[in-house]
């Protein structure tokens, strides 16, 4: 079977909307042409797709450029957490099954992916979880509404170690300044890399970020809610490192001072 047998809407035009300051963080995404994700061809295993079957027109969401309800997605007024990229979905189940009063909306771009967290979330009854096939940047940008956010999860995004691909990292100025537009004042934004110099990088951005404070001196000691994967553990005991990044949408926002208007 196919791993695009779910194939999301295309991206059309809409559902801009404004900053306090007039500035849309949104609108630098107009026009994408490079992407974070390649779609690679995976194939699903059975199980997959049969809960993919059986899940996906109860707890998917499908993409349209409009603002979603999110309350009414979920059936409920509960704290909401975007996870980006949740790649086989281990963690994410795992995160939504300890913390059954929070809801959680796990975007990802790849198939056989969607099929295993779907299968995890009919094994283990999680009704705190929506899925969405799709690019993650179009969903913040059009679906979720400002401050709509209690957290913001992306662990362990492809690093694109290359020099020119690098352009390629979903961790960018302009991605954080629109997730930083989603956040709730207080909410927060936790990344987790392995690689070292992306580990950098993100720390570099999020700090230039006028909507985040960091909640750490630099990184963040891993907190109890992000489980270790069996990944993880391997890299660490082969002396590997990985960091955390958690940052907080200032309580009051900062005035933005547009370069040149000092
Ligand atoms: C290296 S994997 C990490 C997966 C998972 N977070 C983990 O910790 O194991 C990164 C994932 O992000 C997904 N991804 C990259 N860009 C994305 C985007 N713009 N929207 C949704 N998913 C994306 C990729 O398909 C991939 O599965």
């Amino acid at each position: 079977m196919s791993e695009n047998r779910y194939v999301p809407a295309e991206a059309g035009e809409g559902g801009v909307r404004h900053d306090d300051d007039g500035c849309d963080p949104g609108q630098r995404f107009s026009s994408r042409s490079i992407r974070s994700f390649v779609l690679r061809q995976g194939r699903m295993t059975v199980a997959q797709q049969r809960c993919l079957d059986e899940m996906m027109p109860l707890i998917g969401l499908s993409y349209r450029p409009a603002p979603l309800d999110l309350d009414a997605a979920f059936g409920r007024a509960a704290p909401k957490i975007v996870e980006i990229g949740f790649g086989m979905g281990e963690t994410t189940a795992r995160i939504a099954a300890a913390l059954p009063d929070r809801d959680f909306l796990a975007i990802e771009v790849h198939g056989p992916g969607v099929g295993n967290l779907c299968k995890l979330v009919a094994e283990e009854r999680l009704d705190n979880l929506r899925i969405m096939q799709h690019d993650a940047v179009e969903v913040l940008r059009d679906m979720v509404s400002e401050r709509a956010l209690h957290g913001v999860h992306v662990f362990f995004p492809d690093p694109w170690h290359k020099k020119r691909h690098h352009k390629r990292r979903i961790i960018q100025p302009d991605f954080v300044a629109l997730i930083a537009s989603r956040l709730a004042p207080g909410a927060y934004l936790h990344c987790a890399t392995d690689w070292e110099e992306y580990a950098h990088w993100m720390l570099d951005v999020l700090d230039a970020e006028p909507l985040l404070a960091n909640t750490a001196d630099g990184f963040a000691p891993r907190p109890d809610y992000r489980p270790l994967t069996k990944f993880e553990n391997r890299g660490l005991r082969l002396g590997h490192g990985v960091w955390d990044l958690i940052f907080q949408r200032r309580p009051r926002d900062v005035n933005v001072v547009a370069p040149g208007e000092q």
